[in-house]
């Protein structure tokens, strides 16, 4: 069942994430094929996931239905937590107003989802933050804008990390970067794990 955990530390909304607000919803939700991406990356396999920050829940809920243990999602805006608990009713989803940048995730999970949100300010700092939340054979999983192309959404061109700029942040945080995947139309993945060196 979708619960709201009483176990967080006060969020401070001075934190938020640059470039992190969302349109409408509806128009949100067509810019992404959810189904693919979670096929691409293989979202089944995992049992407890934790997301930064789960926006309108749009990939929160098929997560949550595809996965066999528990989604704990997280986000500084208590309007987004309370769309994505509502969403998510009869489901196993714990959803957070937490400032993930400020506290991590405080969970320790099977995969870490970073959708839509590494343009952040410390981005080395959140991937650290990601692998200290993985149990052992965990993944970060990464969908973001492409910066090769004009997208009809997405952070300010200057800022978009590059799939090869998040390989390089990955081996400071500890993690190395597999194969990026493409993600038609406007996103491409990867998926990191703990680097064994
Ligand atoms: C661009 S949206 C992406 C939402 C979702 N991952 C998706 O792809 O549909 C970024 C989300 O991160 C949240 N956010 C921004 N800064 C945050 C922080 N420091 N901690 C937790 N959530 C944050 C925002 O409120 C917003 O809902």
């Amino acid at each position: 069942m979708a619960t709201s955990s009483p176990h967080h530390p006060k969020p401070c909304l001075t934190m938020k994430i640059r470039d992190s607000g969302m349109p409408e919803e509806t128009f949100w939700e067509s810019l992404f094929d959810v189904p693919l991406v979670l096929s691409k990356l293989g979202i089944e396999r995992f049992h407890d996931v934790a997301e930064l920050g789960c926006g309108y829940g749009t990939f929160s809920i098929p997560v949550a239905k595809a996965i066999s243990g528990t989604l704990h999602a997280f986000d500084i805006d208590p309007a987004m937590v309370a769309r994505t608990l509502q969403r998510g009713a009869g489901l196993r989803i714990t959803a957070s107003v937490r400032d993930v940048m400020e506290f991590g995730f405080g969970v320790r999970v099977d995969a870490v989802l970073l959708f839509n949100i590494l343009h952040c300010e410390r981005p080395v700092a959140l991937l650290q933050h990601a692998s200290n939340a993985l149990s052992e054979g965990g993944k970060v999983l990464i969908i973001h804008w492409r910066c090769d192309i004009p997208t009809p959404r997405g952070p300010a061109a200057q800022i978009r990390p590059h799939p090869d700029q998040i390989a390089i942040w990955a081996s400071e945080a500890g993690l190395k970067a597999g194969d990026g995947v493409e993600l038609p139309p406007w996103h491409y993945g990867l998926i990191l794990e703990i680097s064994d060196t």
